[in-house]
């Protein structure tokens, strides 16, 4: 059964021009893009998407971050998209991540990790809604 996951380039990787070799990434490894959408984010957008990192103390920093530039939204569909898109990602802190994956590939700084995917079914769904409500 197909599984969706919602992914961002994040205002970084839109600057630096790789758009391109994600989404490449993605399709190679067989999922399917299904929406995608590039856009400027509001605020309001940005609390809804990061709500459960309310209370972080980064907080601020990670919506004024994704709300800096245009980003790149879309929806990928396919077997265990969820886990296979983040295995594409590598971890969270770039310096952690294996090389070969975008963030170990790309970025040095957790602020600026290039892309987010969705970590379960309940924020997939949760978050294809805010980007992608025809979708739903
Ligand atoms: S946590 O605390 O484990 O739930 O957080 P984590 O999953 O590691 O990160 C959640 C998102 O916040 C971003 N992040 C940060 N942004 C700015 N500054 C700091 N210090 C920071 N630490 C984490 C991180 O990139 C995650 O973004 P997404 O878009 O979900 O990948």
């Amino acid at each position: 059964m197909a599984q969706r996951t919602l992914i961002l380039v994040k205002p970084d990787g839109v600057k630096r021009n790789i758009i391109g070799d994600v989404i490449s990434r993605i399709e190679r490894k067989g999922l399917k893009v299904i929406a995608l959408e590039l856009r400027t984010i509001e605020v309001d957008t940005a609390h809804a998407h990061y709500a459960e990192h309310a209370e972080k103390p980064f907080f601020g920093e990670l919506v004024d971050f994704i709300t800096s530039g245009p980003l790149v939204a879309l929806v990928a569909e396919g077997d265990r998209a969820i886990e296979a898109f983040r295995a594409l990602a590598g971890a969270t802190d770039p310096v952690k991540a294996t090389p070969g994956t975008i963030r170990g590939d790309y970025a040095l700084q957790v602020a600026q990790n290039i892309v987010h995917g969705s970590d379960s079914p309940e924020s997939a769904e949760r978050e294809i809604k805010i980007f992608f409500p025809e979708l739903v």
